[in-house]
């Protein structure tokens, strides 16, 4: 006779549910023959049957449609290989959350260089080679140069009325054409790069006046986040925040992070990838809803809306030259964008500039103070190049090679967006002889392209000098299709432009004025990383010893 406790139980039953209910059923009953039971069906009410009922229907449903559905697309497509997907849930439960660079590239060595997962509803393809990247993002940049969003993203973006994850079509070619001049150009460049050196210069005073910098150490990058802003806001709005403590800043900064921490989180993936699961994200989408619109508002009230009432009352500012908002302003005046527009403008350069820099100047003076040999020989050239005490100018990046590859050699091993930006294919495409699905989210392992053995000397050796020697061809502007920190293509990174110059002031800065040490009683600085939807950061901000030099 089986056993009463095998049966599963009505709470569990009715838990699946989310009610649990105490089950009336006395411990030792069996459901086939029990002769002290009555049968279990006695204990259901008729609702409760129904509801049970019309449960294990739907699942039945679902299940049936999931099998036909891959049964029909099995026939109709060619796809790329990857592990068994079941029914609803895809790859998921077998591969969990966390897709990072590191995860997906030991997907890649038991799948290919093209592989595919399903995630519920998503598809979601990985490439791996240069060969296979060239062809997403140069061969077939148009098909392959739409942009994800998930429903966390649609909430920042405004369901793409941004640039950056906008689709590739006739709104991101106005958006991208429209922030060139402003953002985009060398004019810029030489516009700001007083501003940046006179930023780094002041990072460098403040860290002087610092006793406990010289002794136990500082978050040096804090004061660093507050350069990143001030380099950024001179730009678009020819503003600066005067310290740390700046209210404005403050709340800005607590703004960005809480946008970034909502979005890059793998907390909402269930109601993302199973759309039946969305009610359940209800209580996460309010609050993004929140945190977006006290963005924008003060995007609009503290900055736009200032800057509108400046140029009312004089024409331009900064010697007679305009900054990027009153470019941006020309634009929505002519009526080729709306005020949205000019708001997601704002929004996507505070994602897009800002951190990814301030990441990877992080990374870079991670890896120096854990190089000290490496980080005398930039020392030695900036001494030798420019003389000692004579401070590292824009200009002057172009004569100091050791420096650029250490900004190269940082880039590589410390991508600061290891799987690029999510790429889409609007319509259904071919890619290395596979067909893949309309809508699929394609992932770049750049990292990988940029760490694989197979293809660079001892990649995991942080060697700046590879970029001096067998990598002296290798630049960061996509000519090498292993080397694609910023990109390649259509939507590559534009602020490639910016990003270079103002690594190389700021890392030069500090190398040449400080000895820059891991805390007393440490030898080195944990550099362990923690990745997001598609970024790649350092877990702990690092607390750096900076000696100043005197010359
Ligand atoms: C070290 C710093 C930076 C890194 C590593 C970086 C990297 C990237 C990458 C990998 C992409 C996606 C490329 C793709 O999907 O194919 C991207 C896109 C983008 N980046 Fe950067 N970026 C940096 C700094 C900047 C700065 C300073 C700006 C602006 C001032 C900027 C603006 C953008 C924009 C607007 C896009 C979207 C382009 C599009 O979709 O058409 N980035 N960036």
């Amino acid at each position: 006779m089986p056993n009463c406790q095998s049966i599963p139980s009505r709470e569990l039953l009715i838990k699946s549910q989310s009610i649990t209910i105490p089950s009336p059923r006395p411990k030792h009953y069996s459901a086939l023959s029990c002769a002290q039971c009555p049968p279990l069906l006695l204990y259901l009410t008729k609702m409760d049957l129904l509801l049970l009922e019309k449960t294990l229907l739907a699942l039945f449903l679902a299940v049936v449609v999931a099998i036909t559905i891959s049964k029909l697309r099995g026939k109709r497509f060619k796809l790329p290989p990857g592990p068994i997907p079941v029914p609803v849930f895809g790859n998921w439960l077998q591969v969990g959350d966390d897709l990072n660079h590191r995860n997906l590239t030991d997907l890649a060595k038991k799948f290919g260089d093209i592989f595919m997962l399903r995630m519920g509803q998503r598809n979601l393809v990985v490439v791996s080679s240069p060969d296979l990247a060239k062809e997403v993002l140069h061969t077939q940049g148009v098909e392959f140069g739409s942009r994800t969003r998930n429903v966390v993203f649609d909430i920042f973006t405004g369901k793409g009325q941004d640039m950056v994850f906008t689709v590739y079509g006739e709104h991101w070619r106005k958006m991208r054409r429209i922030m060139t001049v402003p953002f985009f150009t060398n004019k810029v460049v030489q516009q700001y790069r007083y501003g940046w050196e006179a930023e780094a210069a002041s990072v460098v005073e403040d860290v002087r006046k610092n006793p406990e910098a010289a002794r136990n150490g500082t978050v040096i990058r804090r004061r660093l986040q507050l350069m990143m802003y001030n380099n950024m806001f001179r730009i678009m709005f020819d503003r600066r925040f005067e310290s740390e403590d700046d209210p404005l800043f403050v709340k800005l900064k607590a703004l960005n992070g809480e946008r970034s921490r909502l979005a890059q989180s793998f907390d909402y993936n269930y109601g993302d990838f199973i759309p039946i699961l969305r009610p359940f994200l209800r209580g996460y989408l309010k609050i993004c809803k929140d945190v977006k619109e006290k963005r924008l508002q003060l995007f609009k009230d503290y900055f736009v809306d200032e800057r509108k009432k400046l140029s009312s009352t004089k024409p331009t500012d900064n010697e007679g030259l305009k900054c990027a908002i009153d470019h941006i302003l020309d634009a929505q005046n002519k009526g080729e964008i709306n005020e949205d527009n000019v708001l997601y403008i704002v929004e996507n350069i505070n994602v897009a500039a800002i951190e990814t820099t301030l990441w990877s100047v992080e990374w870079g003076l991670a890896e120096l103070v854990n190089h000290p040999e490496i980080q005398k020989k930039v020392r030695d050239e900036i001494d030798t190049v420019l003389g000692p005490g004579v401070q590292v100018t824009e200009p002057d990046i172009q004569k100091l090679p050791y420096l650029q590859a250490v900004i190269k050699e940082t880039l590589r091993l410390r991508m600061a967006i290891p799987l690029l930006v999510p790429h889409m294919n609007l319509h259904d495409a071919k890619l290395g002889g596979f067909d893949i699905p309309a809508e699929s989210k394609i992932l770049v392992n750049a990292w990988w392209l940029a760490n694989n053995p197979a293809n660079w000397k001892n990649p995991e050796e942080f060697r700046p000098e590879r970029f001096l020697e067998e990598e002296s061809n290798v630049e960061a502007n996509g000519n090498d299709f292993r080397y694609l920190p910023f990109g390649v293509g259509r939507r590559s990174c534009p602020g490639i432009i910016l990003a270079l110059p103002i690594l190389g002031i700021t890392l030069g800065r500090l190398v040449q004025n400080f000895e820059l040490l891991p805390p007393p009683g440490q030898s080195k600085i944990d550099t362990s990383e923690k990745g997001g939807q598609f970024s790649l950061h350092i877990l702990k901000h690092s607390t750096i010893v900076a000696k100043p030099r005197s010359f």
